[in-house]
């Protein structure tokens, strides 16, 4: 059942993913790796399918509505991999994934890490409205050719 607000209206609900559930979480991982290439869609595939690192899902109404993967890493935690399912986008889904990973990331002292590839702008400009700030641009991190553009947060208090 979803939480209830004040109003009476139903909120987002954020559980713990575990892998009994793979299959139901299949189809929004295909999704949100369309278009990144074979091997970071098997990479992805996998990290669930094995439980690897530690993601989270988004219900709306029982329905999973979009996911983040995060890993921790030293002192910092880096989302690896966030997905909403196409037709709940722009409804605050995934704020609301990375406002919950600031939570745990505040909560163990860590900063916030992701990175996007050069070409997806738009994934940029979503972190920098949620108070990302660049801290780096590597060519050649996760295959030759490529560019991530770097961000960090430090969770607010
Ligand atoms: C990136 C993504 C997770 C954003 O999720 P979302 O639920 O649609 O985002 P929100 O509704 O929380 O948007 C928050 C703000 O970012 C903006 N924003 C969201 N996606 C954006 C995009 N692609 N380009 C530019 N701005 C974007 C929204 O307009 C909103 O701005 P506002 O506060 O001024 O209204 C979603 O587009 C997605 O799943 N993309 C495909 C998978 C992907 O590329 N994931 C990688 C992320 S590293």
């Amino acid at each position: 059942m979803n939480d209830i607000n004040d109003c009476g209206t139903e909120v987002l609900k954020i559980t713990r993913y575990s892998k009994k559930i793979f299959p139901m979480v299949l189809p929004l991982l295909k999704e949100g790796t369309k278009g990144w290439g074979k091997e970071w869609s098997r990479e992805i595939i996998s990290a669930y399918s094995r439980q690897q690192g530690e993601a989270y899902l988004a219900q709306d109404g029982g329905k999973i509505v979009g996911t983040i993967l995060l890993r921790k890493e030293v002192r910092a935690l880096v989302i690896y991999f966030l997905v909403v399912k196409k037709e709940e986008r722009l409804k605050n889904i995934g704020s609301s994934l990375v406002k919950f990973a600031e939570g745990i990331a505040r909560r163990e002292k860590r900063i916030l890490r992701v990175d996007v590839a050069r070409e997806f702008e738009g994934n940029t400009r979503f972190y920098l409205k949620l108070g990302f700030k660049k801290c780096g641009r590597v060519k050649n991190f996760y295959q030759q050719g490529d560019e991530q553009i770097f961000l960090y947060k430090v969770p607010s208090k």
